[in-house]
């Protein structure tokens, strides 16, 4: 069998993300400059990492990662949110993103902070993407509220909900201006995109389960947590369990929610989802901390994003308390468990090894 390659995985997963992206956010929302802020830090680039390791671990789980891209790609929605919100002046106060200037350079910073709002609320309409073409049959809407065991067919091949078109219309009266020309139809190239991903089941439980994850990971107890802990630690004498707080919550909470999106959405067992809780913290850990070294040693034309920013902001970071090598021995480790973890699994797990492998060595 031809070697495993993880440059062509990604690259291949990228795409896959990307266009279904590309399809949901072709139709253009009113007011057209918000529609340009989100479009503008999403397309910017970016690895898509979070995404595809939620396509990895249910490919793990011995599933096609084709049946779960709008809920994959939500994720990107929200990290993207986090970078822009990130960026601000009272945040980071940072001024490239992506090898571009960051949102509120470009928009303003009222617009970054809406921009980021509209992508975090659009995460949780793309993640429940799933009502058949319309009208919603009567059937799939009895039984998502059952909350049961039947299965919702999934509609991945459409942009926005239906819901949204009265909004994206301008038919709520006034929403839209009266020389505006009319929007877009849903283009019909995403529907090939995914390939046949419209035939596609998940469990209404599950998805609920993944939603109710994320929106815990990202929110206060778990992302939004870890930045505010980071701005408080600023110009603060390191300590270990502080750092460790920012990190995982910053940072890891939101990774090891797109490594769970796979286990249970594949509605596997306790133990498959525990091991892969396990590799994702592992894994989001250290992908903060080769973040925290990349800021010291990286430059800012491979980065993308200024590098020196943590040393200027004064921030609590792993080469601050552990300096490099400690704090890439600890990346090491951290990454030699995660792997580990994953020695009950088959070679359907080969993805997840090897992003697991390629995040410590990353340079971006
Ligand atoms: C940067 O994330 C912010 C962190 C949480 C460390 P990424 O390194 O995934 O950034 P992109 O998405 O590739 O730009
Ligand atoms: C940010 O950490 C983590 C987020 C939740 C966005 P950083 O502040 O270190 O991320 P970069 O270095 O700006 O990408
Ligand atoms: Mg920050
Ligand atoms: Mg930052
Ligand atoms: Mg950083």
């Amino acid at each position: 069998m031809a070697k495993f390659d993880i440059k062509t995985y990604l690259k291949d997963k990228r795409e896959l993300v990307d266009s279904y992206l590309e399809s949901y956010f072709a139709t253009p929302s009113l007011p057209s400059v918000l529609h340009e802020a989100m479009r503008y830090s999403l397309f910017a680039g970016g690895k898509r990492i979070r995404p595809i390791l939620a396509l990895a671990s249910y490919e793990a789980c011995g599933r096609d990662p084709n049946d779960i891209i709008p809920q994959a790609a939500a994720l990107e929605l929200i990290h993207t949110y986090s970078l822009i919100h990130d960026d601000l002046p009272a945040m980071d106060n940072d001024d490239l993103r992506r090898g571009k200037p960051t949102n509120h350079k470009v928009f303003g910073e009222a617009m970054a902070i809406l921009a980021g709002d509209a992508l975090l609320t659009e995460a949780f309409s793309m993640m429940t993407n799933t009502n058949p073409p319309s009208p919603p049959s009567v059937a799939s809407r009895t039984d998502f509220t059952k909350g049961g065991n039947t299965e919702v067919r999934a509609s991945f091949t459409k942009g926005r909900d239906n819901n949204m078109e009265p909004f994206a219309k301008g038919e709520m009266g006034g929403l839209s201006g009266e020389n505006s020309p009319p929007p877009t139809p849903p283009p019909s190239r995403g529907r090939d995109r995914v390939g046949g991903a419209s035939d596609m089941k998940i469990k209404p439980s599950a998805l609920m389960r993944v939603i109710r994850d994320i929106a815990i990971s990202a929110g206060a107890c778990g992302m939004v947590g870890g930045q505010a802990q980071d701005i408080l630690s600023e110009n603060t004498k390191p300590d270990i369990d502080t750092l460790h707080f920012i990190h995982l919550h910053k940072t890891a909470a939101l990774i090891t929610a797109s490594v769970r999106m796979g286990p249970i959405l594949a509605d596997s067992d306790e133990d498959t989802l525990k091991a892969l809780t396990s590799y994702g913290k592992n894994t989001g850990l250290a992908f903060q901390i080769i973040d925290d070294i990349l800021d010291v040693e990286g430059n800012t034309k491979e980065l993308g994003k200024s590098s020196g920013s943590d040393k200027k902001k004064k921030k609590m970071t792993y080469p601050s308390l552990f300096r490099i090598e400690g704090s890439r021995q600890k990346a090491h480790d951290l990454i030699s468990e995660a792997i580990n973890i994953l020695r009950i699994f088959s070679s359907k797990a080969d993805p997840l090894r090897e992003i697991a492998r390629y995040l410590i060595k990353r340079r971006s």
